[in-house]
């Protein structure tokens, strides 16, 4: 896939309206308060944002909330994220009413270059997810005949939706810095990376990370399992584990990755030890033993103290690392020793240390070490999807370079 793709900076904004499709899918409270506990992707558009306002565009931003799926529900309004969004800019930000319709339309009009208007929740209308080209038409509309398509939502690249493909139909499409950034590295990493390049995998499932350990045992130099989708690999190797997690449905893909990975000359990690656990409960007894030795009633819910070593030894040579799932159940603070060590020792290491989204940069950073890395991505499935080497529809739209 090609990576090369226009940017803001290689396209005039000035005076025109811009839609910026931007990732503000956020937390929000479940009390319904409508606060954000989250605002980490708002922050991250504000670049983009900000470079527009300066040179005179008329921006009109817009972005996802949840899986509404065409329901227009008041607990999905991006009414707070236009309220977090006015404090961070520093300005007015116009909040319309509706999307593609009247108050929208009525409302992009009059809007006047240095000025931004954020739509309401793309989702509310259906033709969002199914890429209806009337939809897209009609957003696409809202900028004007000589309106340019910005996309900085790295976070939903991996949707082949209206605002994230289906527009660039209908406007010349280019990449925020948000996207520019996230391609850079992680596309850096995957197709020149400084090497070794050190792939930490983890997790519950295998099921959820059969492609990117399939795909980053092409390119890395050493492949690290983790979290509760070790237990299968240990199954599948015939040892015993107790009742830890296990997908028995993918034993022989685990084997077949064993394989892989020795006819690929790639070191493929596995734990020697785990720390287990007589409940999945955070007060639950524990004990330390040997991989492939869990006793009956007992279940692996971290990687034990000898991994830990192993581990931390393969990132601290490292020419770069790229970490995506936690090693152990880290929720809980008695198996959270095995991901904050890794997470330590990726903080230490002269390496690019790269995270992919969701879990693993909600370990980081409620482990505290976000400063610390090089790069953490805004995109859970979408860079899941990146590193699984697939499309991304949200990326293949945008004007090549
Ligand atoms: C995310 O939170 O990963 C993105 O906003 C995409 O959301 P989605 O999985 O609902 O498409």
């Amino acid at each position: 896939m090609n990576y090369n793709k226009k940017t803001v900076t290689d396209i005039d904004v000035k005076g025109k309206k811009v839609l910026l499709r931007c990732d503000f899918n956020v937390p929000m409270a479940k009390d319904g308060s409508g606060k954000i506990t989250d605002d980490k992707r708002i922050r991250a558009a504000l670049p983009t944002i900000q470079y527009l306002l300066d040179q005179g565009a008329a921006v009109i931003a817009c972005s996802h909330m949840g899986k509404p799926k065409g329901e227009w529900k008041p607990e999905l309004s991006l009414a707070p994220v236009a309220a977090r969004l006015a404090e961070l800019l520093g300005k007015e930000v116009i909040m319309a009413k509706d999307i593609v319709g009247e108050d929208a339309q009525a409302k992009a009009a009059a809007l006047q270059g240095g000025q931004i208007l954020l739509l309401e929740n793309l989702r509310y209308d259906k033709g969002e997810t199914k890429n209806n080209p009337d939809f897209a038409k009609a957003l696409a509309d809202l900028a004007g005949a000589d309106g340019v398509y910005v996309s900085d939502a790295f976070g939903t690249v991996h949707r082949a939706h209206a605002s994230t493909a289906g527009v660039a139909a209908y406007l010349p499409a280019v990449s925020g810095y948000l996207i520019q950034k996230e391609l850079e590295i992680i596309g850096g990493a995957l197709a020149a990376p400084k090497r070794p390049l050190v792939a930490i995998l983890g997790g519950s499932k295998v099921s959820s990370k059969i492609g990117v350990i399939n795909n980053l045992l092409e390119i890395a130099d050493t492949v690290i399992i983790g979290g509760g989708m070790a237990y299968t690999f240990s199954a599948a190797k015939g040892g015993k584990i107790g009742d830890s997690l296990l997908e028995a449905d993918w034993m022989d893909y685990a084997n077949e990755m064993v394989e892989k990975a020795a006819a690929k000359g790639v070191k493929l990690l596995l734990p020697v030890d785990t720390v287990c656990a007589d409940a999945f409960s955070p007060d639950a007894n524990t004990q330390v033993v040997e991989s492939g030795m869990i006793p009956d009633g007992w279940q692996g819910l971290d990687i034990g103290p000898k991994t830990v070593e192993l581990y931390c030894a393969a990132v601290a040579d490292a020419g770069t690392v790229i970490w995506n799932g936690p090693m152990g159940v880290f929720e809980f603070d008695k198996f959270a020793v095995g991901t904050k060590a890794v997470a330590e020792a990726l903080s230490k290491t002269e390496a690019i240390t790269i995270i992919g989204g969701g879990d693993s940069a909600a370990a980081v950073q409620q482990l505290g070490y976000a400063d610390k890395m090089t790069h953490i991505s805004t995109g859970g499935g979408a860079s899941l999807e990146f590193m699984e080497g697939k499309e991304l529809p949200g990326v293949a739209a945008l004007l090549d370079k």
